[in-house]
């Protein structure tokens, strides 16, 4: 199949990352069979499509008739099999759940035309084994967006164990046709199936790191996200847990642990906060107040001088070398415009740390791993050996 013979898209679940999926999509011109398991779920779904679009209208960035054509574009289902039967192309965005998702898959692969490529917009999930509950595993993919994906331009393009090169390639290529509100969507190639994929991945020794220093209260949220927003960066990293939901943020670092290491177990302050219900954004109150949904309020004269943003990004490079050493990334400056690209930032990990030289970036992580007791910020030898090219 070339990306030319894709016509229509299903979208399988409405939900939050669905309908942003299928907006994006409908904008790119595609006919769209928008799914989900309840109609009042799909109804959701179209209602925040018809706001977001109409509120690009009132802004004079979209005309009325580009968005009457875009709705126009839509049909909408409670049906699987009527959804899927006739798509060249199918993203899942369901609850991360993995029985739930392989079921899907089982159940889609039975309806949608078997030239049907079908994607999960799974956050962590194998790749391999949701493919595997399919009798066309070569056609299975990963396509990880970003939340929320009208603004968000990376998406990942993941290959499972048995995904072939023309699955890989026509989703990629698909994925250059795409433009959501902010430009054209920045695909990444993710080689290798493996947990976070890149972005996450590279994310989640910080998650590590966030979650022990307010554990040993050598921090408060408030001091941390000041000083990251006084460098630049839209969003603190608290913050930005609040945001995604705390609940989603224990999920992960649970997953990770089981698959990773246990270094990543969520520490007693997450799991206490997350079994009270206050999970963020959405409930109102996690680390920060957000009230009626506004961003929280962060007193930038609270930054901490002794917190240094640096830490966070030897981090991420040390973890960027993993997956340069397993082949998941392809390059270092491929990592850095996924970090760039899925986050606020201006520059990618390996371009900020390059001038500190790599050695001192190792040290660095040594110095944390020690501090914190945390085995898994060590430097792996790629970092250590300099044997990086950016
Ligand atoms: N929210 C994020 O920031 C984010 C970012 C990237 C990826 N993801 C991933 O996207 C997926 C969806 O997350 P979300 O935040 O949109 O969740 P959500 O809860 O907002 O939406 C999930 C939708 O799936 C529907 N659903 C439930 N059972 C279903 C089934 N059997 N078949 C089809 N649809 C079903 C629900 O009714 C709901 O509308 C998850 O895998 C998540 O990990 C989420």
């Amino acid at each position: 199949m070339k990306v030319e013979d894709i016509k229509k898209i299903a979208i399988v679940g409405a939900g939050d990352m669905g309908h942003g999926i299928a907006e994006v999509a409908a904008m790119a011109g595609y006919k769209i069979n928008l799914y989900d398991i309840k109609q009042e779920f799909v109804d959701k779904g179209m209602t925040k499509i018809k706001e977001s679009l109409t509120k690009q209208v009132s802004k004079q960035k979209l005309t009325q008739e580009a968005m009457d054509k875009v709705v126009g574009n839509f049909t909408c289902f409670t049906v699987i099999k009527d959804a899927v039967k006739d798509v060249d192309f199918m993203v899942e965005a369901a609850p991360e759940i993995l029985d739930l998702k392989q079921k899907i898959f089982k159940e889609i692969d039975q309806y949608a035309p078997k030239h049907a490529i079908l994607a999960s917009n799974t956050s962590n999930m194998s790749i391999t084994k949701i493919g595997g509950a399919t009798g066309r595993p070569d056609k299975v993919v990963g396509l990880h967006f970003f939340n929320p994906v009208a603004m968000m331009l990376l998406v990942e393009v993941i290959r499972g164990e048995k995904t072939s090169d023309e699955t890989m390639n026509v989703t990629y290529d698909l994925m250059m046709k795409w433009k959501n509100f902010r430009g054209n969507m920045v695909p990444v190639r993710v080689e290798k199936d493996t947990a976070g994929f890149i972005y996450n991945r590279i994310g989640s020794p910080a998650g590590i790191y966030l979650m022990e220093v307010l554990q040993r209260k050598l921090v408060t949220p408030e001091v941390v996200d000041a000083k990251v927003r006084s460098i630049g960066a839209p969003m603190g990293p608290y913050e930005t847990m609040d945001y995604t939901g705390l609940d989603i943020n224990y999920h992960g670092m649970l997953y990770f642990a089981e698959v990773m290491s246990p270094d990543y177990k969520p520490r007693k302050w997450l799991e206490d906060m997350v079994k009270a219900g206050t999970l963020g954004k959405k409930t109102g109150k996690g680390l920060f107040e957000w009230p009626g949904g506004a961003r929280p309020t962060i007193d930038p004269a609270k930054a901490d001088p002794k917190f240094d943003p640096m830490d966070l990004i030897c981090l991420q490079v040390n973890e960027g070398t993993k997956l340069l050493e397993g082949g998941v990334a392809r390059s270092a400056a491929e990592i850095d415009l996924a970090m760039v690209n899925g986050g606020g930032g201006v520059f990618g990990p390996f371009a900020l740390a390059k001038g500190m030289g790599w050695d001192k970036v190792a040290e660095r992580c040594e110095k944390i791993s020690k501090e914190l007791g945390v085995k898994w910020f060590m430097p792996t030898e790629t970092l250590k050996k300099g044997n990086i090219k950016i």
